[in-house]
């Protein structure tokens, strides 16, 4: 087909809604609590907010100023920069692949949870509903597909949804999506945290949260575990945000959307973990146990402890379809971000259009968390593919990104000049340095830590054959599928940067 103009958001309000709705998700209402939880509570805040000011923000904004620098998703973008750097944008490609794969799976657990809550389904016993009746989980991980009718079908629903809202395009489908799920996701929320506040027992799970433990500062693990929220739930190192910023008119504020999304999300976080810990509060409370004696994991937390206490409050009921409800519009605005990545490289690359991108490369990709994870085997898959990819793909991705871009090709100061360019806050010599020393020493150090601790027993004490295909596999998979696709000779090349670049900015403004 002929040439086709960049879409592009109608509205900067446009974009920060789109980037604030694929940062919060799964990430800030399970994940975050849990990891703070698991952490020690007050331990993990103070690493987090470091976390946040020395590599998240910083690494937001330069997502920012890559994406619309460069105009392109990860792959174009990366290669515009300097062509041998592509195979990065084409790694972080094929990680929002593997992540979109089962993180659709997580949402279709939480649509049938919002059902289960009307009737509270789960009984007395929510471990046992969730592992059996529900998930049907096998005694022991294996690779045979035995599916599960329950998670199928609100699964195939799921990517209906979301590759809906792909077809419809970045203007129509993503920035509509998102002016709908953001604000109700944030009423849905503030009745949640109102209703949890209320609960008896409620400030001792706040006082686990708040108050700083300074003795566990020194400990390694939870400043690697703070990090590792901040990427997941900023969205960076998957490349989305790349990919976002790619459809911002030139001339746009870069360093305050970024701010502005960065503590968004944050925000929310926090907000969610007020909610949670409230929660966690009133069911120390109501058994008489401790606080560190309530909860198992992060999926126990949300899909087992949840269920548990809506049993046990009044009007449980409705503070579970909220609280699941919130979780299936959070899900969803991430997903489709994640897989707007894998539709977008496609098309920068080969000049697809946008419907038969969904069609092709977002339906493989459907067809691929449909066909592997809604089986009894699917939580044991989803669980190692979930640890390996973030720990040695988007962490991985973004240590490197920032090695190269700092290092390698000393990049740092013609960036800043461009975000200085149009943004209302210029970034200073704390940026350079947050990018260039701070963030690569912690996240090497990070890396190097954390493949010990994988070398040293096996995650989960699973065998070592199923880490070797469901761990390790997946996440050199990644790496593997990304440098083939790097050295493909794609038709056209947009490496020129003219496929999308400014020129068309304003012609654009009528498409979509
Ligand atoms: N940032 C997204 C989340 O928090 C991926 O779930």
């Amino acid at each position: 087909m002929a040439h086709e103009v960049r879409e592009q958001w109608a509205t900067r309000a446009g974009f920060l809604l789109a980037a604030i709705g694929s940062a919060i998700g799964l990430g800030n209402i399970w994940r975050f609590p849990y990891i703070a939880y698991d952490s020690g509570g007050g331990a993990f805040l103070v690493p987090y907010l470091v976390a946040l000011l020395t590599a998240g923000i910083p690494l937001l904004i330069l997502e920012y100023t890559l994406g619309n620098k460069y105009r392109g998703s990860p792959p174009i973008a990366f290669l515009r920069m300097s062509r041998p750097t592509q195979v990065l944008g084409w790694w972080q490609l094929a990680i929002c692949f593997v992540i979109a794969t089962y993180y659709a799976v997580i949402i279709a657990w939480a649509v049938r949870f919002t059902g289960f809550s009307f009737q509270q389904q789960w009984g007395d016993d929510p471990e046992a509903f969730l592992m059996g009746d529900f998930l049907q989980r096998a005694e022991e991980p294996g690779l045979m597909p035995d599916y599960v009718a329950g998670v199928f079908w609100p699964l195939v629903a799921v990517w209906v949804v979301t590759l809906g809202v792909l077809a419809l395009g970045v203007r129509r489908g993503i920035e509509r999506a998102n002016k709908i799920f953001i604000p109700l996701l944030v009423v849905l929320f503030v009745i949640l945290v109102g209703r949890a506040l209320t609960l008896p027992g409620a400030v001792s799970g706040l006082d686990a949260l708040f108050s700083p433990d300074w003795s566990a500062i020194a400990d390694g693990t939870v400043w690697v575990a703070a990090y590792g929220q901040i990427f997941f739930s900023l969205s960076i190192g998957f490349g989305i945000m790349i990919t976002y910023a790619s459809y911002l008119r030139r001339r746009t504020d870069l360093t305050g959307s970024a701010l502005v999304a960065g503590f968004a999300n944050s925000s929310f976080e926090l907000l969610a973990g007020i909610g949670v810990f409230a929660t966690l509060g009133f069911m120390a409370f109501t058994a008489g146990i401790a606080l560190d004696e309530v909860a198992t994991d992060g999926i126990g937390l949300a899909f087992v402890a949840f269920p548990e206490i809506i049993s046990n409050m009044p009007a449980g009921s409705l503070f579970g379809v909220l609280f699941f409800g919130a979780l299936v519009v959070a899900g969803l605005s991430s997903l489709i971000s994640i897989v707007q990545v894998v539709i977008a490289g496609v098309r920068d690359r080969t000049g697809m259009g946008r419907v038969p991108a969904v069609l092709c490369v977002g339906g493989a990709t459907a067809l691929a968390s449909v066909v592997l994870f809604p089986t009894t085997n699917g939580l044991y898959l989803l669980d190692a593919a979930d640890r390996f990819i973030n720990q040695y793909g988007i962490a991985l991705a973004g240590l490197i990104v920032v090695v190269v871009v700092s290092w390698v090709l000393r990049k740092l100061p013609a960036l800043q000049h461009h975000a200085d360019a149009s943004s209302a806050v210029r970034l200073g010599w704390w940026w350079r340095l947050a990018l260039g020393v701070i963030t690569p020493i912690v996240l090497g150090w990070m890396m190097w830590d954390s493949l010990r601790t994988e070398l040293a027993e096996n995650y989960e004490g699973y065998p070592t054959w199923f880490l070797l295909v469901a761990g390790w596999g997946v996440a050199i998979g990644a790496i593997v599928v990304g440098v083939i696709l790097s050295l493909l000779p794609w038709k056209r090349g947009g490496d020129n940067g003219t496929t999308s670049g400014a020129a068309t900015d304003e012609k654009s403004k009528a498409s979509n």
